[in-house]
């Protein structure tokens, strides 16, 4: 076993896994997201999503993981034959894809954290035009997403434990210390508390079917669930590590930092009277405008600091996707770890230039496809695919693998290690149930609808 590596204590792989967690999903999507679908009331359901499906999804990847000590194909294949083996190999392939998207936003992030920091963006006229041509620009695109890739290999090939513990526990810290003093800084300003309000007033006619929907696919996205990664972190995990706690603690971090995150943004853009709904570009668009505001100094200073947040954030969740692969190639193929991390991330890189090159680059990409009555760019398809529908679906196929194959039983005995008094406890009936019944169920049920709303235009929800 000393040859795959292993976190050196419960904290390192708390840290980790919460560093997988806490990504762009917490700080560039939720709090735009919410403040689209509801603001609070979105909240509600998400915290309903969390604790019912989310937190016993994630206990049994990372049991799965510690039993079989492997990536997610060995881990499926060992307990369940070569053909469950073939959820563990749907799972890496969703990672590589998620990656390769998730990687060109690491890489705008990193970009802008340069240009504000060490450039003249704060000098731009209009945020919003700005950040349409930003996305067009091959060559900036290509520099910095290589460039976010490569730290993110460097990390990995250090591994498991000198390299994404390491990283992590130097990150995670540094993040929190960013968030706090953005918020209490953000507080401050005039009109903030408006964005408070806008933020947390939960307005329930926003809420229909696709919110109920989009809440859970944050939820599998904002965990890192459903392809596998924490089983793979899992795999790393000492045996009398408490995996119900860890899993909990990781849980609570990860949907704090969500909330957060829209704490931090909207009394910035309130206090400036920039748009609350502009969507996927808030952060790009909305805040820079703020920062400007600032004056050159101070907006310096606080537009390089957020930028920053979102790079590191971004980093240790890049970190653990790219893990994925490259712990099935070391374990599966006896690659060396240094040709693993080169290899993949080439491969990954090379599958996320068609996403980078979709918005506007290339017009083929950007309108690469139409459904639910609108045009999708090469990024839209990748996501809805391997993250909207794949990553619930891969929580699908893993609890309908533990209620039929593996058994809640097992489960059960691989989380006693470490947790002596979890046999026969009220939490042991709670997992049980959830992952024997409730998850398939449900994950089955919003697996059709997504997919009959999505591609077959026939909306139910
Ligand atoms: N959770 C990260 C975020 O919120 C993204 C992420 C990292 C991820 N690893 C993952 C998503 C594995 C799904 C699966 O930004």
């Amino acid at each position: 076993m000393a040859a795959r590596g292993g976190f050196s204590s419960k904290l390192g792989f708390i840290a980790a896994a919460a560093g997988s967690a806490i990504g762009l999903g917490n700080i560039w999507q939720f709090p735009y997201v919410a403040g689209q679908n509801g603001g609070a009331a979105f909240l509600l359901i998400y915290v309903g999503w969390i604790a019912l499906i989310g937190l016993p999804i994630m206990v049994g990847e990372i049991a799965i993981g510690r039993r079989t000590q492997a990536n997610p194909y060995g881990a499926y294949k060992k307990l369940g034959g070569k053909s469950w083996g073939l959820v563990g190999l749907f799972g890496i392939l969703c990672g590589v894809m998620i990656l390769s998207f998730y990687n060109v936003v690491s890489g705008w992030a990193f970009g802008y954290f340069l240009q504000v920091s060490f450039g003249d963006l704060l000098l731009e006229q209009d945020f919003s035009g700005f950040f349409g041509n930003y996305v067009t620009e091959f060559e900036d695109n290509f520099v910095y997403s290589f460039a976010f890739m490569v730290i993110t290999a460097f990390i990995v090939y250090q591994g498991v434990q000198k390299g994404i513990e390491g990283a992590a526990k130097l990150l995670m810290p540094a993040l929190f210390v960013l968030l706090i003093s953005l918020i209490i800084y953000g507080l401050t300003l005039p009109n903030a508390m408006d964005g408070v309000r806008f933020y947390l007033f939960p307005d329930f006619s926003l809420i229909n079917g696709t919110s109920v929907y989009s809440a859970l696919g944050q939820a599998f996205f904002s965990l890192s669930l459903g392809m596998g990664a924490l089983i793979t972190y899992g795999s790393y995990i000492g045996k009398n590590d408490n995996i119900v706690s860890s899993a909990a603690l990781v849980t609570v971090t990860d949907t704090l930092v969500s909330f957060l995150a829209g704490l931090m943004i909207f009394p910035l853009v309130f206090s400036q009277g920039q748009s609350p709904s502009e969507g996927p570009g808030l952060v790009f668009v909305a805040l820079p405008a703020v920062f400007q505001t600032m004056g050159p100094f101070i907006g310096k200073l606080v537009g390089g600091g957020f930028f920053l947040l979102l790079c590191f954030a971004a980093l240790t969740s890049t970190i653990s996707l790219l893990e994925v692969p490259v712990a099935y190639l070391v374990d599966e193929k006896r690659w060396s770890r240094k040709k693993a991390v080169a290899v993949m991330a080439l491969v990954v890189f090379a599958v996320g230039v068609p996403s980078m090159l979709g918005f506007g680059a290339v017009d083929s990409l950007t309108n690469l496809a139409y459904y639910e009555g609108t045009v999708k760019s090469a990024m839209d398809l990748v996501q809805d695919l391997f993250y909207v529908v794949g990553l619930p679906l891969g929580g699908f196929l893993m609890s309908l693998f533990i209620a039929t194959r593996w058994t809640t039983r097992s489960m059960s005995d691989e989380i006693s290690h470490g947790n002596s008094s979890y046999r026969g406890s009220i939490l042991e009936k709670f997992f049980n149930i959830m992952i024997k019944y409730i998850c398939p169920f449900v994950l089955g049920v919003m697996f059709v609808l997504t997919m009959l709303q999505k591609f077959f235009g026939v909306a139910i929800i």
